[in-house]
């Protein structure tokens, strides 16, 4: 713990790796906050005071444990933001999770939805929610993105060959977005006015989750070095953000530093620069929020 009175409890996932190590880095820093991260394996290097859990998202059963564990540790204390950062950058349909869902869709999402649900009563009014996201679940900006909601082959997926990760990703930023509309729409929410935002780092150097082959690895670096800069040059979307960028962004978030206009949720950076963009047309769809809000539950066991 930083200091005896916190003033501040943050609780984060995803802060391991890639650019939520550099946000873990900055939140640490901010005067009285108290941090937990949830990681796999107790043996992480951290910036000195954070707290680290065990947290294994491809497990329904880790996260409830995590969640419960943050819960009993907290005591008296509330949660006053949650930043749900974690993510794998797609897999292929044989890759599971424990619970046998599909692994993209079971770790970017699933774990997500139910981490939320389980500490959104823990969390302070006038907290924050921050849950990343990604602009490679829009359609015109991402060809393979969803454009319905095909939750049954996302959860349990058949489809196999060339794209398959790719599009299993581009599904679980669109359901993360959606989820965090949901949570703005509850009533719970809106009453302890609890602010909720769905965060886009844009293209972001150094991701090199320990999922991915070594292969992908190569293939990432191969295309974030050469194809990226110059597809940059045409689709500012494209341009590639530095991991210590896209994390003093998320920081600034999760702190209240960035905000966005009242009455939108999704911050995207563009050329490294907070913008406000509609969410995807799947995305907006209060039906479609609310099946997979519905589903979800049912999926994870709380509904
Ligand atoms: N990089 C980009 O260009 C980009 C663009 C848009 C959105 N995003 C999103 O930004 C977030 C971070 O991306 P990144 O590129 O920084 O990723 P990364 O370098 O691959 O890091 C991912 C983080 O998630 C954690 N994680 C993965 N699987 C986990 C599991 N089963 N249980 C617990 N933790 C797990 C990793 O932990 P370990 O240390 O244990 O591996 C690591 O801390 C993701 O949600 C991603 O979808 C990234």
């Amino acid at each position: 713990m930083n200091n005896a009175t916190p003033q501040q409890v943050v609780v984060m996932t995803g802060a391991t790796g890639g650019f939520g190590e550099c946000t873990l880095k900055d939140i640490a820093a901010a005067p009285g906050t108290r941090v937990i991260i949830g990681a796999r394996g107790n043996d992480r290097i951290v910036p000195p005071g954070v707290e680290v859990l065990g947290l294994d998202l491809a497990s329904l059963a880790s996260v409830r444990d995590f969640a419960n564990t943050v819960i009993t540790m907290l005591g008296d204390e509330c949660i006053d933001i949650l930043i749900l950062n974690a993510g794998i950058h797609g897999s292929n349909a044989k890759q599971r999770s424990a619970e046998g869902f599909g692994l993209t869709f079971a770790v970017n999402h699933l774990a997500h939805y139910l981490l939320a649900r389980l500490l959104l009563p823990k969390m302070a009014d006038h907290g924050r929610l921050v849950i990343t996201s990604s602009n490679m679940h829009d359609p015109p900006i991402k060809r393979i993105a969803p454009k319905i909601l095909d939750l049954h082959e996302w959860a349990h997926p058949t489809e196999n060959g060339s794209g398959t990760g790719i599009r299993s990703y581009a599904a679980s930023k669109l359901c993360n977005l959606m989820t965090a509309l949901s949570f703005a729409r509850q009533n719970e929410v809106k009453a302890r006015q609890i602010d909720v935002i769905a965060f886009n780092p844009g293209l972001t150097d150094g991701a090199s989750g320990r999922d991915a082959s070594i292969l992908q690895k190569v293939f990432v670096k191969l295309l974030t070095r050469t194809l990226f800069p110059l597809i940059g040059l045409f689709r500012p979307e494209f341009v590639m953000n530095t991991p210590e960028h896209s994390g003093r962004m998320l920081a600034d978030v999760s702190l209240g530093k960035i905000r966005p206009p009242p009455n939108r949720i999704y911050i995207s950076l563009v050329k490294g620069q907070p913008t406000y963009p509609d969410p995807s047309e799947l995305a907006q769809r209060q039906d479609a929020q609310d099946q997979l809000w519905r589903e979800s539950a049912t999926m994870v066991g709380i509904g």
